[in-house]
């Protein structure tokens, strides 16, 4: 039941507070007021005093007698001797004469308990309403008490403890109503900086060109709500500015990998020109020059593939259109997996196609690059021995699946979630000895992405799929 919100929370924390303001103000209040006029009832007590109470005596056996001239209405006069009750009267009106009064044990006892000391003492007496008695010592040493009632008293308190709850009911009423609007107008820039945040919290920040949302509205700077503004203003002033570097730098390597590829492939085309020219005439070449020729032909046909692959995920980067061919998947995944036969007679190939063949619209050679980039990986990040299995299914009408599973030694957990980015490789000495430069999954992500498909990994040890989907529009 305790309220959820600041605001509410401000609310309830002021009409908590007002109410405790307004519930000691009632009750001082009241003891003041009482205090008061029993402090006048004393002095009003004490200036008669005995009076009426000692011409009880005169009167002895009948009340009727004793003086009440000049007593209030409502007087109690009794006098005690000898520790018993002699007389007792109160005064009933200041024309008729003061009426007898008896008793009882109970009451004769509470006054009896009256010290003697000339102050007022508050009694309640069975017989009346609460009094504030005064008792002396008369003059032949019997006790005479007066007494004047309270209950004008207790009225007047009454009267005012009602208004006092009456004035508080409205107060606090409208000091929450208000409480609660002022509250909602000091938080409203608060409620703008949440949602700012909230939108923020939202954008894709971990990749490509974000737009931030507007700032916060400027606020003043002197309250705490102005200071959080502020704050998060810059806060999204410096990430605006982390992301902008982050982009302008990615944009910078994909030039410079794209330039390099093309400025590479000029003098690359003119080695391997040479090479092929030199090796086509061998004369009588020592054999270590015969070897190196060799050697310079294989790395520079790797080193061409390696170029081959930057410029084309330059391309893809730059969003150049792809061919629209209409594309046999099945036909696709046979082939390629023909080839990677004869590349790895080591390994087990095994392919599991629908009975219908599956095709699709896109572009037939890139497509055709995942499906070897895949199988390649297969076998060339697993031992001889491994089974690579290449599927293709069609799970629901409007997309093709393709996946290439082997039961080798797996991916690192750690390097899972990043194995589709570039030059990413698990064991880079190994992988750089077998040919392999990084690139090859980010190009399928790229080409798959290209297709508005999606590209997924799981592994294990002893299992490792690589899935692609893609859609068959039309
Ligand atoms: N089927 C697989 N089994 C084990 N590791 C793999 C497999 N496929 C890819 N990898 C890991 O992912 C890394 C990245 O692959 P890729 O981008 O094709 O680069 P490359 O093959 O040139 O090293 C590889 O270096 C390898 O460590
Ligand atoms: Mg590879």
């Amino acid at each position: 039941m305790r309220p959820r919100t600041l605001r509410a929370r401000l609310v309830a924390g002021v009409l908590v507070l007002l109410a405790f303001a307004c519930a000691t103000i009632g009750v001082a209040a009241s003891l003041v007021l009482e205090r008061f006029m029993v402090e006048r009832l004393d002095q009003q007590l004490s200036m008669t005093v005995g009076r009426f109470a000692a011409s009880l005596e005169h009167g002895e056996g009948n009340a009727r007698r004793a003086d009440s001239r000049g007593q209030s209405v409502g007087t109690l006069g009794v006098r005690f001797a000898g520790g018993r009750v002699t007389d007792a009267a109160v005064v009933a009106s200041t024309t008729v004469d003061n009426t007898g009064l008896t008793l009882s044990d109970a009451d004769a006892a509470v006054l009896a308990a009256v010290p003697v000391d000339g102050c007022g003492h508050t009694v309640e007496l069975s017989a009346l309403d609460d009094y504030r008695v005064m008792s002396i010592t008369g003059a032949d040493g019997d006790v005479l008490i007066t007494g004047l009632p309270l209950e004008g008293v207790n009225a007047t308190v009454h009267r005012l403890q009602f208004g006092e709850a009456v004035v508080f009911a409205v107060v606090m009423t409208v000091a929450g109503v208000a409480g609660a609007i002022w509250v909602r107008l000091s938080l409203r820039p608060l409620e703008r900086v949440a949602a700012t945040a909230r939108r923020v919290s939202t954008l894709p920040l971990s990749s490509g060109e974000v737009a931030l949302p507007d700032r916060v509205p400027d606020e003043d700077p002197r309250t705490e709500i102005g200071q959080v503004g502020a704050a998060f203003n810059r806060m999204l002033g410096h990430v605006g500015e982390a992301l902008a570097r982050r982009h302008a730098s990615e944009q910078r390597m994909r030039t410079f990998a794209a330039d390099a590829g093309h400025e590479l492939r000029t003098p690359l085309a003119t080695i391997r020109a040479h090479v092929e020219l030199a090796r086509r005439n061998p004369g009588d070449v020592p054999e270590e020059v015969a070897h190196a020729l060799e050697r310079i032909d294989a790395e520079s046909s790797r080193m061409g593939t390696l170029v081959d692959d930057l410029l084309l995920l330059a391309r893809l980067d730059a969003g150049r259109p792809l061919a629209r061919d209409q594309v046999d998947l099945t036909r696709l995944v046979i082939d390629a997996t023909g080839d990677a036969r004869v590349s790895g007679p080591g390994h087990h190939w095994r392919l599991e196609l629908p009975e219908e063949p599956v095709t699709l619209v896109g572009d037939a050679d890139r497509l055709y690059q995942v499906v070897v980039n895949l199988l390649g990986n297969a076998r060339a990040h697993t031992p001889p021995g491994t089974t690579v299995t290449a599927s293709v299914r069609v799970p629901d009408p409007g997309r093709a699946e393709l996946t290439v599973t082997d039961d080798g030694p797996g991916i690192p957990e750690e390097l899972q979630g990043e194995i589709f980015e570039r030059f990413v490789r698990a064991d880079k000495a190994r992988s750089r000895a077998l040919g392999g430069s990084g690139l090859g999954l980010a190009i399928v992500k790229a080409v798959v992405a290209a297709h508005v498909g999606t590209t997924a990994v799981e592994s294990r040890p002893g299992r490792t799929v690589f899935r692609v989907t893609l859609p068959i529009s039309g």
